[in-house]
C-alpha cells in the first residue's frame, strides 16, 4: 500500500477555473455530428428533439458542456455556412471532407440547429471560420449573420430562418491547423493573412474574440513575432496536443500505460512554454490567453501518422477503444489547467460523441458512456472555483519521477472539492489530505475498475462507472481516502 499525503495550500489561490476549460469539440467527422448527435428531424426510430438524439443530450447535459467548437477541425476550411441555413430540403447536398474521409453531407446540421444544440446543453459557441477555402468575406457575413443587431439583408435571412434574436457568438476561430491540413501555411505568411481576416471581422463585430492558431514552439514564436504590433487582433493563441505514445488501445504494456500519462502530463510544459513565447514578445502588454481547442488521447489504430499507426484499422473512423487508462489521462490534464487556469483561456477535448476520447459512444438505437466520461464528470465542483495548489509530500513514485497520487483542488463559497488520481498500475494507495480542515462533512465519488483497460460497451455499459468512496476525518482535520490502482476520486467538503 502506498502511503501519500497531500497537502491542499487553501490559502494560495491560484485563480478560477473557467467554465470554457471544461468544452467539448463538435466536429463533422465520421460518425460524431451526423448520427453520433443529430439523426435529423425525420428519424423514426430514435428519439430526438429536432433532430438530436434525446439520450445523448440527456447524458451531455449531465455532464456538464458549458462550451463547444463546431464545425471543424479539419472540416472547417471547407465549410461554407450559407450551405447550412434555411429549409432543409433545400440545403446542397455536398462532400463533407476532413482528415481523408469524406461523406455525403446533407448540411442537415447547420448553425441554426448548432445554436439550438448550444442552447439545449447550456453551451457557449465557438465557431471555426473557414480559411482554407473562403474568404474574409464569407466569414465576416457569418459573424454579421449570427451577431448582426442591424436589419441589413443577412439580419434578414437570420430572421427568416427563424432566429429573430442574434446569437450573440464571441468566440470565433480563423483557420484551423493553418500549417497543416488548414492550408500547409507558413508562420509569418498566416500572420498577415489572419491580420486580414481578424481586422475585417473585428469591424464587423468589435465584441468577437479571436483565436489564431498555433502549433509548436517553433511555428509559435514565428507566428507571434510576426503578429508583434497587432496583439489586439489576438484573444487566444490555440494549440493542439494529441497523445499518442501509449502503445495499443487495448493490450497495452505497463511501459505504455506510464508513457501515455507520462505524454498527457508534458501538456503542461508546452502550455508554460506557450506562455513564455507569448509573453517574450508582447512581456504582458497583452493578455493572450492560451486556447487548447482540440486535445485527446489518439491511438495509433485509429491514424495514420505518428507512433505505432504503421497498420491503422481500415478505414479510420476515428473510434477507438476509451478505456479507464485513458480517462486517468483527462483527470490528469485537467489538473495541469487548473493549475495553469491564468493562461489556459479555453480548452476542447475531442471529440464529443463517437470519435476519439468521446464522452458518450451510439450504436443505432444504443448509447453509453465511456469511463472518460464519469472522470470528467467527476471534475464538475471545479468548474467556476476557485483553483488551490496541492502539494504532494510523501508516497511512491512513477517510472518518470512523477508522484503516483497527485490532486488537484479548488474552492467555492460553500466548500472545497479535491480530485485525486491514483495513477501507479498496479499499487493501490492510502491518502492523507491535509489543509482543508475547513470541511466538516465529505463525501467521496470514485471510478475504479479492476483493470486500466476496462472499459464500457453496448452490452456492458455500465461495467466503469462513478461509485461512493467512503472518506473519513481526524481530529486534526486530516481527511483519508483509501484508493485501488488507476482510479480518480473526488472528494467533496462542505
Ligand atoms: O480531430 C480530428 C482532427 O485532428 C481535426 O480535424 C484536426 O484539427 C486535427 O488534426
Amino acid at each position: 500500500m502506498n502511503r501519500a499525503t497531500l497537502d491542499v495550500r487553501s490559502e494560495e489561490p491560484i485563480g478560477t477555473i473557467s467554465p470554457r476549460l471544461y468544452g467539448w469539440f463538435a466536429e463533422h467527422l465520421g460518425r460524431s455530428c451526423y448520427d453520433g448527435l443529430w439523426v435529423g428531424r425525420d428519424c423514426r426510430e430514435i428519439p430526438h428533439t429536432g433532430g438530436f438524439r434525446d439520450d445523448v443530450i440527456a447524458a451531455l447535459k449531465a455532464l456538464p458542456v458549458p462550451l463547444i467548437r463546431w464545425p471543424g477541425g479539419c472540416y472547417a476550411d471547407h465549410y461554407h455556412w450559407q450551405d447550412g441555413v434555411g429549409p432543409a430540403a433545400e440545403r446542397p447536398r455536398r462532400m463533407g471532407m476532413s482528415c481523408d474521409l469524406q461523406v455525403e453531407d446533407d448540411n442537415g446540421l447547420g448553425t441554426h440547429e448548432f445554436m439550438q444544440l448550444c442552447s439545449m446543453l447550456g453551451a457557449e459557441p465557438y465557431l471555426a471560420g473557414n480559411m482554407g477555402t473562403g474568404t474574409p468575406q464569407e466569414l465576416c457575413d457569418w459573424v454579421e449573420y449570427c451577431n448582426g443587431r442591424l436589419r441589413t439583408k443577412l439580419t434578414e435571412q437570420r430572421v427568416a430562418n427563424g432566429a429573430r434574436e442574434p446569437f450573440g457568438v464571441r468566440l470565433w476561430g480563423i483557420g484551423n491547423e493553418t500549417w497543416g491540413c488548414g492550408g500547409n501555411y507558413d508562420p509569418v505568411y498566416y500572420s498577415y493573412e489572419y491580420r486580414r481576416y481578424a481586422t475585417m471581422l473585428r469591424h464587423v463585430d468589435r465584441n468577437t474574440e479571436l483565436v489564431v492558431v498555433g502549433y509548436d514552439d517553433a511555428w509559435n514564436t514565428k507566428l507571434v513575432e510576426a503578429l508583434a504590433n497587432h496583439g489586439y487582433l489576438i484573444d487566444h493563441l490555440s494549440i493542439h496536443p494529441y497523445f499518442f505514445r501509449g502503445g495499443a488501445e487495448l493490450g497495452f504494456s505497463v511501459d505504455d500505460y506510464y508513457a501515455l500519462l507520462a505524454e498527457a502530463c508534458e501538456i503542461e510544459d508546452q502550455i508554460t512554454r506557450t506562455a513564455a513565447i507569448i509573453d517574450g514578445v508582447f512581456g504582458g502588454r497583452r493578455n493572450i490567453g492560451i486556447a487548447v481547442d482540440e486535445w485527446s488521447v489518439w491511438h495509433p489504430e485509429v491514424r495514420n501518422f505518428g507512433p505505432g499507426a504503421s497498420t491503422p484499422r481500415s478505414p479510420v473512423t476515428y473510434e477507438q477503444a476509451s478505456t479507464l487508462r485513458d480517462a486517468l489521462t483527462s483527470a490528469l490534464v485537467l489538473a495541469a489547467f487548473h493549475r495553469q487556469c491564468n493562461r489556459v483561456s479555453l480548452a476542447n477535448q475531442v471529440h464529443i460523441v463517437n470519435l476519439l476520447q468521446a464522452p458518450v459512444m451510439t450504436e443505432g438505437a444504443r448509447m453509453w458512456c465511456t469511463p472518460n466520461y464519469h472522470v470528467m464528470r467527476l471534475h464538475t465542483p471545479h468548474i467556476g472555483a476557485t483553483a488551490l495548489p496541492v502539494e504532494h509530500t510523501t508516497g511512491d513514485s512513477l517510472p518518470d519521477g512523477r508522484s503516483a497520487v497527485s490532486a488537484t483542488a479548488s474552492r467555492t463559497a460553500t466548500g472545497m472539492a479535491v480530485t485525486i488520481v491514483n495513477a501507479h498500475f498496479d499499487r493501490p494507495a492510502q491518502v492523507t489530505l491535509t489543509g482543508c480542515d475547513d470541511g466538516r462533512t465529505g463525501s467521496a465519488q470514485i471510478v475504479a475498475a479492476e483493470s486500466a483497460e476496462a472499459m464500457n460497451t453496448a452490452n456492458d455499459p455500465d461495467h466503469v462507472q462513478a461509485t461512493s468512496l467512503e472518506v473519513s476525518r481526524d481530529s486534526a482535520g486530516r481527511w483519508y481516502v483509501e484508493m485501488p490502482p488507476h482510479s480518480v476520486a473526488t472528494v467533496v467538503l462542505a
